[in-house]
């Protein structure tokens, strides 16, 4: 069985992710929270579009509807010595 892997920063697949929500975890940030979904050094980058799109499917909601991570500064990754200037 091919393994389709939804955040390759924290190697979570879609079946995870479908498990979880099947088990009553309906909101983004739960599943951040159980999952790591998002955590990883791409900030979710690539996969908050993904799980939010799993999301809406097995909950019958459009992904604008649903609750949206907030994304704080900085909104790349950037490294420590970027932030603080060192990296200069
Ligand atoms: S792919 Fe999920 S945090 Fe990077």
């Amino acid at each position: 069985m091919i393994r389709k892997i939804v955040c390759r920063c924290e190697d979570i697949d879609e079946e995870e992710i479908i498990k979880a929500i099947e088990e009553g975890y309906t909101d983004f940030e739960e599943l951040r929270k159980i999952l790591r979904i998002g955590m990883g050094p791409c900030q979710g980058r690539t996969c908050i579009p993904l799980v939010l799109k799993i999301l809406a499917k097995k909950t019958g909601k459009k992904v604008e509807d649903l609750n949206k991570p907030s994304f704080r500064p900085p909104v790349i990754p950037i490294t420590l010595g970027s932030l603080s200037g060192e990296d200069e």
